[in-house]
């Protein structure tokens, strides 16, 4: 039996505007993680999808319809990047504490996870560049054209500073100079990360120039949230994710429900707040101090988070 994991991710700066280009800062999650159990079978291909309550009887080559479900489609690149014809019988089960469709990486942590565990058990060694570009291409088939944030994070397990550029993404790990906590609240409602980014799009090419002084707002942002990361200064990060939140407000991918959870976080003593992701829905983070938390998980309560998940960010 071979087992791989992957943990979940959050933005904490410049998200949307990283697909422009601008660098974006994303941290791994360490208590939300997938996990992937690859187990040799008597006489077929299962895949086990318990948290979907979902299963598949996969053939032994590819076809056509796999490229439907992200994670037969990533057990195809799999089999492909280990030069396999014909897989051998085998049950493959995926587990997640990761919510779905969050905006905390679900679909890249799973992929990534499936892709390391087969690899390894058929025998194949993948460094974190191999299991990530191969994440990439299944985020590709439900994302459009993701920055490649999600697929690094959750294969390197580190905080990165990322600027998507070409031929290669820039990708350096970031110093983090003092532990920190952030609450991460989820508003209940889901929406698909393709289609704000694609809404996005359409609104910076009917007004190029605002928009690209927005993303270059949030590009400085960045640079400054990973000094004041570096030095340890909670104050200065937490006032500058609250500042990257008003960036996201006027590229319109904030809602009602975000800016109430933001607005009264920050009313309950937040060193910071802002939506986290695709934004319109899914998670929002607040920087506390352990003085603070309780106030502030009261408030996001009162204002109608339906989860709340604490996460400490270690140093290092
Ligand atoms: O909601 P998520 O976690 O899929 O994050 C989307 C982040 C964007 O910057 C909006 C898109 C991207 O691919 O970087």
């Amino acid at each position: 039996m071979t087992t791989a994991t992957a943990p979940g991710k959050i933005i904490l700066f410049g998200e949307h505007a990283a697909v422009y280009g601008q660098p974006a800062i994303a941290l791994p999650l360490s208590d939300k993680q997938a996990t992937v159990k690859v187990e040799d079978a008597a006489d077929r291909i299962t895949l086990l999808l318990p948290n979907l309550a979902t299963s598949y009887v996969l053939e032994s080559e590819p076809n056509s319809a796999d490229g439907d479900v992200p994670l037969v489609a990533a057990l195809r690149l799999a089999q492909a990047a280990a030069n396999v014809a014909q897989l051998p019988p085998l049950t493959i089960t995926v587990d997640s504490t990761i919510p779905i469709a969050g905006g905390m990486g679900s679909g890249a942590a799973t992929a990534a996870a499936l892709i390391r565990a087969v690899l390894q058990h058929l025998g194949i060694s993948a460094d974190n560049q191999l299991i990530s570009s191969l994440t990439y291409e299944v985020e590709r088939l439900h994302h459009g054209t993701p920055s490649g944030i999600d697929n690094t994070v959750v294969s390197t397990n580190q905080a990165v500073w990322f600027v998507k550029q070409a031929p290669e993404n820039l990708i350096e790990p970031i110093v983090i100079g003092a532990p920190f906590r952030l609450l991460i609240a989820d508003t209940g409602i889901r929406s698909a990360t393709k289609d704000v980014v694609g809404d996005v799009r359409r609104q910076w090419q009917a007004n190029s120039e605002y928009f690209d002084s927005l993303f270059g707002r949030c590009g400085r942002l960045a640079r400054r949230a990973r000094v004041a990361l570096n030095a340890g200064n909670l104050l200065e990060l937490g006032a500058l994710m609250t500042l990257n939140h008003v960036q996201l407000r006027r590229m319109s991918v904030s809602s009602r429900e975000l800016d109430d959870l933001v607005d009264n976080a920050l009313k309950a003593g937040a060193l910071g707040a802002k939506l986290s992701g695709a934004g319109r829905g899914g998670i929002m983070l607040a920087l506390v101090d352990s003085e603070k938390e309780e106030t502030v998980r009261e408030a996001l309560e009162e204002t109608g988070a339906t989860s709340i998940w604490h996460s400490e960010v270690a140093a290092g």
